[in-house]
């Protein structure tokens, strides 16, 4: 293991940049058998400063190799976030002999003090895999007159209407843009008014289709939306979801969509989005966040680096309470990673913790099976003065992490806290998955339904784990321990 991977904080399994300052996943896509992730990065500090697109890649979604910076600030302004796709057709007219990868991102431009900055969309083409990228020398390729807050596009391929379709925010909106080229842009639509949280500016929205319940006659358009953090509101930066249908130029919120949604409900998963060209065979929707919140990520006490990404997680459709809900799950590829640890079934809590007394594991997974209808859970990363709890609160149909104890948290006064998030009915209410690495906590239930992403910085000899229960005869149903290995290909 190198020096970096022991680095304070830094995840074993959870990308982080070797150096510096990273937010937004920027750009994902796939392309010849590398999952690409780009990502907003200021290489010369430990805040946000001149932004940059930052470059890793990976095979398997789980050891990732840091490339060369993939994009640097020139005269129209530094690189903010966006996407990138493969041009199979040769849309652009770049590419000769082969298809390769074209990023559309914002230029963001500092004016002079008392003018307000400007932002628009520009593109980049890479004819070696990600490696060199060509600025198009005709950026900007779309502006707008009226909005200062004009950024982050995502581009995808409309097979319907053979064109690309962009969606970028807006202020408090989303614009939907088509074009034929990557380079003209039409305006085809606006949505976002009078509907979802306005919490604060829109950001890095997704838009993608899914089946729902695996069934692919019945297909639902899901948007996501992220909302930078207000100092009105306690939560900071999250990301909403809407449901309902697009027919190429107008995106339809359904019934479901009138009320607010989260992907996530705890305070570190935003700016995510979905990979962009995943073989059809594939067929999986991927998406990543970035593990942090804009109301306090320029404070967090990690060393060297600062910001890391959520594991890589798989996004589907499924009907809860009668209604299409966003369900996350893991990649299956991260279960290649895990060592097993310890496997027991029908077991108390009292034989959990004399089974777990001995162990001190860096970076682990937790899968159990609580006894329906029990309150119950673990204390991770305990120490003598430290724990996280994350677990199951039955009276009040909650799923949640507790980090008010979790060590190291003068950085933000609203950093401790207890985030909790409603279950829905369903078979998989009382199963647990949590991913634990040296600086976060992943925790998913219901099968994917309920999800909370927490930071935490314990001290490193707070190292312990634990099981606990409202009454001292529930049982766990079943429960799963496993470590894993470091994400660094080194
Ligand atoms: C979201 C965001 C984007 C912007 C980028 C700048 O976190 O504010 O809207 O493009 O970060 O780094």
């Amino acid at each position: 293991m190198s020096a970096i991977t022991k680095q304070n904080y830094r995840g074993v399994y959870h990308f982080s940049p070797q150096q510096n300052w990273m937010n937004d996943p920027n750009g994902l896509v796939y392309f010849e058998g590398e999952y690409h992730l780009f990502f907003q990065h200021h290489p010369d500090g430990m805040t946000m400063g001149e932004m940059h697109w930052g470059h890793a890649v990976s095979r398997d979604l789980v050891a990732w190799e840091e490339m060369p910076i993939a994009l640097e600030p020139d005269e129209l302004g530094m690189i903010f976030s966006g996407s990138a796709v493969v041009d199979w057709k040769n849309t652009t007219g770049f590419f000769e002999d082969k298809p390769g990868l074209v990023a559309i991102f914002t230029h963001h431009l500092n004016r002079p003090e008392g003018e307000p900055p400007v932002q628009y969309q520009s593109i980049a083409y890479s004819k070696d895999n990600g490696r060199t990228w060509t600025k198009y020398a005709g950026n900007p390729v779309l502006e707008h007159d009226s909005f200062i807050d004009f950024r982050d596009p995502k581009v995808f391929w409309d097979k319907q209407q053979s064109r690309w379709v962009m969606i970028v925010a807006c202020g408090q909106t989303v614009c939907l843009y088509h074009s034929p080229d990557l380079i003209h842009w039409t305006f085809a639509s606006e949505f976002g008014a009078g509907i979802g949280s306005h919490d604060g500016v829109w950001e890095c929205p997704d838009l993608f289709p899914l089946a729902v319940d695996g069934d692919k006659d019945n297909t639902k358009w899901v948007m996501l939306v992220s909302i930078g953090a207000d100092p009105a509101f306690e939560e900071g930066s999250r990301t909403q979801y809407f449901t309902g249908d697009f027919d190429g130029a107008v995106f339809t919120p359904d019934e479901a969509s009138r009320s607010i949604r989260w992907v996530d409900y705890g305070r570190d998963n935003y700016a995510g989005v979905s990979w962009s060209d995943l073989p059809e065979e594939d067929g999986r929707r991927l998406f990543i966040g970035w593990m942090s919140n804009w109301m306090y990520a320029q404070q967090t006490p990690t060393e060297g680096f600062r910001g890391s990404m959520t594991i890589p997680r798989e996004l589907t459709l499924e009907t809860r309470n009668g209604e299409a809900t966003l369900i996350q799950k893991p990649v299956k590829e991260l279960e290649a990673a895990r060592i097993p640890v310890l496997s027991l079934t029908n077991v108390s809590v009292q034989e959990i913790n004399a089974a777990c007394a001995s162990l001190q594991l860096d970076a682990y997974v937790i899968e159990a099976k609580l006894t329906p209808g029990t309150s119950a859970g673990f204390r991770v990363k305990a120490g003598a003065k430290q724990q996280t709890v994350a677990g199951i609160n039955a009276q009040t149909e909650e799923l949640y992490i507790d980090r008010t104890a979790s060590g190291k948290s003068d950085f933000h006064e609203l950093f401790p806290g207890l985030h909790s998030a409603k279950l829905a009915a369903s078979d998989a209410a009382n199963e647990l998955c949590i991913y634990v690495d040296r600086s976060s906590v992943e925790m998913f239930a219901g099968g994917g339904q309920a999800v909370i992403t927490d930071l935490i910085f314990p001290e490193p000899e707070s190292a312990s784990l634990a099981a606990f229960a409202e009454h001292e005869e529930d049982v766990f149903l079943s429960l799963d321990i496993y470590e894993l290995a470091s994400s660094a290909a080194d």
